[in-house]
């Protein structure tokens, strides 16, 4: 469905993508999660034809088309959709949904009525209520706007969507919706979906999550599976430590079995080990026998948010190791 193969981006002597290898099957929910600047945007823009060639080398391939020849442009925009962080962009405010439907047929040569017929079904998926839809867009709250959008971006039955931040600006109970539609959408067509975004609870729904840092692709795998790749599958021993600073994380650091510990609050930390049944119990004993005080413990699996901060930063600390031996 789509495939990138050595993709390189270069704008100028700015070098922003290296080597990015991926390949997704249709029906797949793709989320590219990275920092400001790690070049999802960049890449989506290479997919959905948006940068020109004489910026990148690879070989990539959309719907089976290939964005470098510019005879293709027209068929991949009509096999794709694309649904723009603000709804702003692909609504009008001042028409009605349907009157939105009518306007965007118009623009893509569309027969009007099937479109119609088209909008009202996916209307009804997204649980848009009926007396809405012949009222002006400005009148409907901030969640109905943002499905409204992705409406918009399938009237057309593109075989894959691209989302720019489909949760961001929505509060914290309509992000969940959003999301639960993205995933009824996708099974209900089988479309194909790349999500770009910030936000790490989106991997719910990924069947891949693509890691992006500094123009480069970590990893590209299963949330399941990169949670599993972490020391013990991923499990996870939460603390609350009684005045807990700097000089005691460093010292419960020096207990042998533990990969990482992260500060996750004021006074909590997290912490991964290896043979973490084992070593649990010891770690505990560890920080009795040193006067730390644990005010609570619970033990779970690393949430994909852990994963990926954990991600990033061994990264961060393998460039620091590096450079530090550079300059040696
Ligand atoms: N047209 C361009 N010319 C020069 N540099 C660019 C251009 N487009 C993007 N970049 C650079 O490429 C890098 C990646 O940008 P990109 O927009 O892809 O990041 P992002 O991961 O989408 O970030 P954000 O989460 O902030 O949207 C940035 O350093 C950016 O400055
Ligand atoms: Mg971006």
């Amino acid at each position: 469905m789509v495939n990138v193969e050595n993709l390189n981006v270069k704008f100028g002597e700015n070098h922003v993508i290296h080597d990015v290898n991926f390949i997704v099957n249709q029906g797949e929910i793709i989320g590219l999660f990275g920092i400001s600047g790690a070049g999802k945007t960049t890449i989506v823009r290479v997919l959905t034809c948006q940068i020109e060639k004489k910026h990148w080398t690879g070989n990539v391939k959309v719907t089976d088309l290939s964005p470098a020849k510019k005879t293709n442009h027209s068929l991949i925009l009509t096999n794709i959709g694309y649904v723009p962080q603000l709804e702003l962009l692909n609504l009008y405010f001042d028409l009605s949904p349907i009157d939105n439907v009518e306007v965007f047929t118009s623009t893509y040569g569309k027969n009007k009525k099937e479109a119609i017929k088209i909008a009202k079904s996916l209307f009804k998926i997204l649980d848009l209520p009926e007396d809405t839809w012949n009222k002006r867009v400005k009148h409907m709250s901030g969640g109905e706007k943002k499905r409204l959008s992705m409406a918009i971006g399938l009237i057309h039955r593109p075989s894959v969507l691209f989302l720019d931040e489909p949760t961001t600006g929505v509060d914290a109970s309509k992000r969940y919706d959003i999301l639960t539609y993205l995933k009824k959408l996708n099974q209900t067509l089988n479309t194909t979906m790349f999500i770009i975004t910030h936000d790490l609870e989106s991997a719910l729904i990924c069947d891949k999550a693509a890691i992006l840092r500094e123009g480069k692709l970590l990893e590209f795998d299963t949330p399941q599976k990169l949670i599993s790749s972490l020391p013990s599958k991923g499990l996870v021993a939460r603390f609350t430590v009684e005045h807990l600073n700097e000089k005691l994380i460093d010292y419960i650091k020096k207990f042998s079995a533990i990969k990482t510990l992260l500060r996750v609050g004021n006074e909590e930390i997290e912490v991964l080990m290896d043979d973490f049944e084992e070593n649990l119990p010891k770690l505990i004993q560890y920080m009795i026998d040193n006067n730390i005080k644990i005010n609570s413990m619970s033990k779970d699996f690393a949430s994909f948010r852990r994963y990926f901060q954990i991600r990033i930063q061994e990264e961060e600390e393998k460039e620091k190791k590096f450079k530090d031996s550079e300059g040696d």
